[in-house]
């Protein structure tokens, strides 16, 4: 490879108030003085995953993920990601390629890896840090980020596991057009259930009717929207993707799922249910081989200086589907 002379990160810059503002991160151009050490790669990354959950890693309050802080170039490592070398810039998962290969790696120059190296053009990581992706027939890359990845294991062990959700049950998904959403609302149907999706537009509304075969929509801004979601009766399983009642949780609420299941309520993160991952992966692979299951890419194009500015569509609801930065 020929080395760049320099390359584009996003660091914090300062601490937002709410959400994600303009002043959040800025975009440094540094030095190309990257090379892979003993068992490391160089990683040239090709998607960043944009997720709400990003907020914690940046936000001022205790969380289950080390914060980020502003001016510091590297994180520690926490009991969950104990394994992961995650660098102080704004971090996320993403997909990389392989541009080097340090002595004794056993990854090669061209695999696709992905991992959590965070926004940066390019990054030196560790060979275990990254999973080297083989895409199953009928999947895609940016399915490791999406329904083959923390999404889909959300939507999966959320129904399956937490809501236990049965044949002829009603079950609603709030955040139902998000990356989440769409995986949660198709398993509800799978199961057997009468799935109810809340979005936040009447087009998403429209597209989880007409493309996910859900049984009936509420859009949360429609000045009906009370009234007619009491209509609905009893619920058997509340798949809850906003932190609360819709319309403001986002911002406030406990950034990881919160589920309020037959009369309970259960707050419980992906990361649980790790070791089980296989069994979610295997069905979901499945279902995308054989077009059962349906998921949206919503891809923002225009390198990783781009993230800043998309990672606010996951408040104002701009996305449908899984939200990427094409970053090259
Ligand atoms: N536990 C885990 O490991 C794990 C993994 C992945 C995701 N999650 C969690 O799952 C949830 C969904 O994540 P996702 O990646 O699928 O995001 P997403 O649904 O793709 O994107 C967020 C969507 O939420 C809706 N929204 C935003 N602000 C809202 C508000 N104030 N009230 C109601 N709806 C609002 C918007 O759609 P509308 O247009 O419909 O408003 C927006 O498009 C998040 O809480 C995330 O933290 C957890």
């Amino acid at each position: 490879m020929s080395s760049p002379k320099q390359y584009k990160r996003i660091v914090l810059n300062e601490r937002p108030i709410r959400d994600f503002e303009p002043g959040t991160f800025r975009t440094e151009t540094v030095p190309f003085d990257l090379k892979p050490g003993e068992a490391q790669v160089l990683v040239q990354t090709t998607w960043l995953s944009l997720d709400p959950g990003m907020r914690i890693f940046v936000k001022d309050y205790p969380s289950y993920v080390p914060q980020i802080q502003i001016g510091e170039v590297f994180i520690p490592l926490n009991i969950l990601f104990r394994d992961l070398k995650c660098y102080k810039l704004m971090q996320g998962q993403g997909l990389g390629i392989i541009v080097q290969a340090g002595p004794g790696s056993i990854l090669a120059v061209g695999d696709t890896v992905k991992g959590r190296w965070g926004m940066t053009e390019y990054a030196v990581v560790d060979d275990s840090a990254v999973q080297k992706l083989v895409i199953p027939q009928g999947a895609d890359a940016l399915d490791f980020l999406s329904t083959l990845g923390l999404s889909g294991m959300s939507a999966y062990f959320g129904i399956k596991d937490i809501g236990k959700l049965k044949e002829g049950e009603l079950l609603v998904v709030s955040g139902a057009a998000g990356s989440v959403g769409t995986i949660a609302c198709q398993l509800g149907k799978q199961a057997g259930a009468k799935v109810y999706g809340i979005a936040g537009s009447d087009e998403k509304c429209e597209w989880l009717e007409k493309e996910l075969g859900v049984d009936g929509v509420f859009n949360y801004k429609s000045p009906n929207f009370r009234e007619d979601f009491k209509k609905i009766g009893h619920v058997d399983v509340y798949f809850d993707n906003v932190g609360g009642g819709v319309g403001f949780i986002l911002a406030e609420a406990p950034p990881h799922l919160l589920f309020f299941l037959k009369a309970s309520l259960d707050s419980s993160s992906s990361y649980d249910y790790a070791l089980r991952f296989p069994e979610a992966v295997q069905l979901l692979a499945a279902g995308l081989a054989d077009g059962s299951i349906k998921r949206k890419f919503h891809i923002v194009e225009g390198g990783i200086e781009q993230a800043p500015v998309a990672l606010p569509l996951l408040f104002s609801g701009g996305n449908t589907g899984k939200l990427f930065v094409h970053s090259s």
